[in-house]
């Protein structure tokens, strides 16, 4: 199968084989396919054959699924679903993927709050490759257990359902603080809680490193930037912030969150390390009670391209944005939090589009996979405008002189190239069933 799998090319036009890095004597390095035979494909649903013959459905199923992992499948549970009675028996994994063996003295217990999310699952897998013991605790509000059962067992893994509005006890030597939902209809959803969790939850994180001693990382946000008066944006740019409009349970909640943290770090001597990330991308799907498509501009577009829908561009198409692939973003967190610097940082890609731009790259590779995959030329869709929300910023884009100069970090991944790797895996999931 491996003349068919996926190859990814980096910026340079080098074929990427890991993602990590090796330098300042810290190896972080892993190898991208076993990486890509958890996140890809963690868990994956077969059919059972039964009086039809499901047979030739089912090959298609697992070539598909190989081309993803390059015969890394011992490390997936496969279910197998049977339509006769409609039930579904799962299965565990036969072999958890291996991991580094550390000394107890580089091993670290590291926490990982919103640890079952988009950012926070790609962490997870990370963190756990590399050796480390991990804990995650979120209360699945809009992460889900499915992101990383695949861990579930290891002797080096830990899963707490836990809301950090409450305070929570634990020895650990780093904590990644992600718990806070990020796209727009989740944070909206509830905006009291939204507050509460960015400023109780990280006042509790804070309180737990500063009794630990642990070193504290939080995830902030291009949106302490606002709709922004100066482009790119630096970190020492203050923001143009509405402090009452809908968005600002957020955009607020995550300002207060920094003021937080630095309050720790001058009274207490916490060692604290700020990330604001900027626009990101990558394999997700919540499967919570909420919509699979959840309101991140480029799975709206990808699903909606999939299905052969119209796809929605909100305003003229002319605000821009840009999107780093969640690959490059936890190659800089983890620089980060392991660097001395304590400044804010942003983590984004400079490369910028409008998003009409953006639209039609989606589309046109969504036609290419398609083309790809299964030989079909299929039509292209319609791109349809509607009114574009309050307060959505016109333009944004990330100064990342800081990044690259403190940490030696810099978005390796193409727009393009993470974008395929998401249609095909969004693609499968739809051909599988599960979206
Ligand atoms: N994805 C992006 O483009 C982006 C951009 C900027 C900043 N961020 C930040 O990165 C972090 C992770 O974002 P994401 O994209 O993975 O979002 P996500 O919604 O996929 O993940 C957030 C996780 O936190 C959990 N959570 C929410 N409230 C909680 C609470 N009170 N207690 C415990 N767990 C809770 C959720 O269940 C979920 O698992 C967030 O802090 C977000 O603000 C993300």
């Amino acid at each position: 199968m491996a003349s068919s799998a996926i190859r990814v090319l980096d910026k340079s036009g080098q074929e990427i084989k890991t993602v990590g890095f090796n330098r300042f004597g810290f190896d972080c390095e892993v190898p991208i396919d076993v990486l890509r035979s958890l996140y890809l494909r963690p868990h994956y649903v077969l059919t059972a054959p039964s009086n039809t013959d499901f047979s030739q459905e089912d090959a298609k199923e697992e070539e598909l699924h190989a081309k993803f992992t390059r015969g890394l499948s011992s490390y997936q549970s496969k279910s197998i679903f049977h339509p006769d009675t409609y039930s579904i028996s799962y299965t565990t994994l036969t072999r958890f993927p291996p991991v580094k063996l550390l000394s107890p003295l580089e091993r670290k217990r590291i926490l990982v709050t919103g640890g079952a999310g988009f950012v926070g699952s790609h962490l997870v897998d990370r963190l756990m490759l590399l050796g480390h013991e991990v804990t995650v605790i979120d209360n699945f509000f809009t992460g889900s257990k499915t992101t990383i059962s695949h861990w579930i067992g290891h002797p080096n893994f830990e899963m707490v359902r836990h809301d950090v509005v409450e305070p929570f006890m634990i020895e650990c030597d780093q904590i990644y603080h992600l718990a806070c939902p990020a796209s727009p209809p989740h944070y909206q959803f509830n905006a009291v809680k939204t507050i509460k969790t960015s400023f109780m939850g990280t006042l509790n994180m804070l309180g737990l490193a500063k009794r630990t001693k642990a070193r504290f990382l939080i995830t902030s946000t291009s949106e302490v930037y606002g709709d922004p008066e100066v482009h790119p944006q630096h970190e020492d740019y203050w923001g143009h912030v509405n402090p009452i409009g809908p968005r600002a349970c957020y955009d607020e909640g995550k300002r207060v969150a920094e003021t937080l943290t630095y309050g720790f770090h001058r009274q207490d001597g916490v060692d604290v390390r700020v990330a604001r990330i900027f626009n990101t991308y990558g394999t997700f799907i919540l499967l919570s009670h909420l919509n699979p498509a959840d309101g991140r501009v480029v799975s709206n577009f990808i699903m909606q391209a999939l299905r052969g829908e119209d796809m929605t561009v909100y305003g003229d198409g002319t605000q821009t944005r840009s999107f780093q692939y969640i690959h490059d973003l936890i190659d800089g967190l983890i620089a980060l939090m392991n660097s001395k610097e304590t400044r804010p940082v942003n983590i984004g890609n400079g490369d910028e589009f409008t998003i009409g731009d953006f639209a039609r790259l989606v589309r046109d590779t969504v036609k290419k996979v398609k083309k790809e995959d299964d030989g079909v030329e299929t039509p292209p869709v319609n791109i349809i405008h509607k009114p574009i929300p309050t307060d959505d910023p016109q333009k944004r884009r990330p100064d990342t002189s800081r990044a690259k100069e403190t940490l030696d970090w810099q978005p390796r991944w193409t727009v393009e190239m993470g974008l395929e790797e998401m249609v095909r895996y969004y693609k499968a999931k739809l051909t599988e069933g599960s979206l």
